[in-house]
């Protein structure tokens, strides 16, 4: 029996923007992990679940032919990959599950600071370099502009001063490449972050759990994110302007307070943060003895 069939193979890119935010992610679910030798493959010490370290380029991929059950990857990758597939008529055989609020950039055309730009039509029968074809070839289809796309495997931006391209289109995180290069962004094809996604390949019944599990804890990880657990005491009177003001909070819990009939204790999660600003108001709305918390875990 090959008993490695049971375990979820997760894959992760191995060094890029993405690496370590994607292991603290994981780290953060409850999971633990010895990295081999080859540092290539990271053996889940307290549950079947192993990482693949590999090229980001390369997810797709392996998640689509079933060799990882899950990846963790940049949506321009993703997007990059099934327009890829469209293109070829292929299926994706890999869908994306939800987005992870990190690894945040975005994937635009540059053209050198002394171009003259004047709109979408300026691309008209020009060169553009990427790396990213299928998606820039369906931006220019969809905006019916004709224009040359010149394949860069990378640094794609020292094209235009090479001679070899008129524009570039690559991801724009910080935005210092650009102008470490004298480029300016003309046009943003797409916002992306990291996501998650997971194979189409139908899976035994015990890996479906496991994946649904861990799913589960990535969502409660991304949930606490930005929550905070808020402790209040408040006139009774005030509760309803109290509620209003609470930032992202479901039903609060009111608690009475003793020896007194006019003031209760306000407890609530609230799912953005909490800024000084809310508390000022909530305590210009009669609140007293505001704490606020940070919360570790949840599970809905
Ligand atoms: C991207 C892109 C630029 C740089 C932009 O490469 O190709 O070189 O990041 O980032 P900045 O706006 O913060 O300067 P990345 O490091 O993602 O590598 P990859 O595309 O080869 O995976
Ligand atoms: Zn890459």
């Amino acid at each position: 029996m090959d008993t490695s069939k049971q375990r979820i193979k997760i894959a992760v890119q191995k060094s890029g923007r993405l690496t370590d935010h994607s292991l603290d992610l994981l780290e953060r679910c409850g999971l633990k992990f010895t990295q081999s030798k080859d540092q290539l493959f990271c053996f889940g010490e307290n549950m079947p679940i192993d990482l693949l370290l590999v090229r980001d380029d390369d997810i797709p991929g392996l998640v689509a032919d079933d060799i990882c059950d899950l990846g963790i990857v940049g949506l321009n990758v993703v997007e990059e990959k099934r327009l890829g597939r469209e293109f070829e008529g292929r299926e994706t055989l890999f869908d994306r599950v939800f987005d992870l609020d990190f690894g945040h950039c975005r994937l635009s055309i540059a053209a050198p600071d002394e171009t003259p730009y004047t709109g979408i039509e300026s691309l008209e029968n020009k060169v553009i370099a990427t790396s990213y074809v299928s998606l820039l070839r369906d931006f220019l289809e969809r905006n019916t502009v004709n224009a040359d796309i010149e394949y860069f495997s990378g640094a794609v931006e020292i094209a235009p001063k090479l001679g070899k391209a008129d524009y570039i289109c690559d991801l724009v995180s910080t935005g210092s490449t650009l102008d470490a290069n004298g480029l300016s962004e003309v046009e943003v094809l797409l916002e992306s972050e990291a996501v998650i996604i997971q194979t189409r390949a139908p899976l035994p019944d015990d890996k479906q759990e496991l994946v649904g599990r861990i799913l589960q804890r990535l969502d409660g990880v991304l949930q606490v994110h930005e929550s905070k657990y808020i402790m209040l005491h408040a006139p009774r009177k005030a509760l309803d302007e109290i509620r209003r003001l609470l930032p992202g909070s479901e039903a609060p819990t009111v608690i009475p307070l003793e020896g007194t009939n006019d003031k209760v204790a306000v407890h609530a999660v609230c799912r953005e943060n909490v800024f000084w600003e809310t508390l000022e108001n909530l305590k210009a709305a009669g609140a007293s003895s505001l704490l606020v918390l940070p919360v570790e875990k949840m599970l809905v």
